[in-house]
């Protein structure tokens, strides 16, 4: 696994932390610390965009066709997922229901998963 994956994922699972623990705060009724952590968490952003921009890089370099076009959905659902973590963490803010950014969340970060860990070959579980 080299580098810029590894940052990849550190910094996703990180996202996964850090708008559990903005929506808690929330919830507990300690929106102070939730900010926090809301903070932090839009800074995470720039390092998904920046580890994800890197990857995709190398298939414009170095890919074409179909494995260019799956590297290019699978970005667009990474986007998507970041869309829809900061919008879950904005209504968890403004106490109103999250629903449709939920659902978002889950239909996005499966078609990136699925993407990422079992169809495009450089990650850590590879296919060839
Ligand atoms: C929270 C959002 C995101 C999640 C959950 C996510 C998830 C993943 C996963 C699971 C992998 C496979 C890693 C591996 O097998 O080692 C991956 C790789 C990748 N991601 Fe993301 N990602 C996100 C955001 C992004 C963004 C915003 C971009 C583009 C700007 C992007 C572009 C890529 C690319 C090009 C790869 C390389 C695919 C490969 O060959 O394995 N991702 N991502």
């Amino acid at each position: 696994m080299d580098g810029q994956t590894h940052l990849h994922i550190t910094s996703w699972v990180l996202a996964l932390i850090l708008l559990g623990l903005t929506v808690w705060f929330d919830r507990l009724g300690k929106p102070k610390i939730g900010k926090v952590f809301h903070m932090i968490l839009r800074l995470d952003y720039l390092l998904i965009l920046y580890s994800g921009g890197s990857l995709i890089a190398v298939y414009f370099a170095n890919a074409g066709g179909a494995m260019l076009g799956e590297a290019i959905i699978k970005s667009l659902a990474g986007l998507w997922v970041i869309f829809a973590v900061e919008m879950i963490a904005v209504r968890a803010k403004k106490r109103v229901s999250a629903k449709s950014a939920w659902i978002q969340f889950f239909i996005a970060i499966i078609i990136a998963l699925v993407l990422g860990f079992g169809r495009l070959p450089m990650g850590i579980l590879p296919l060839n």
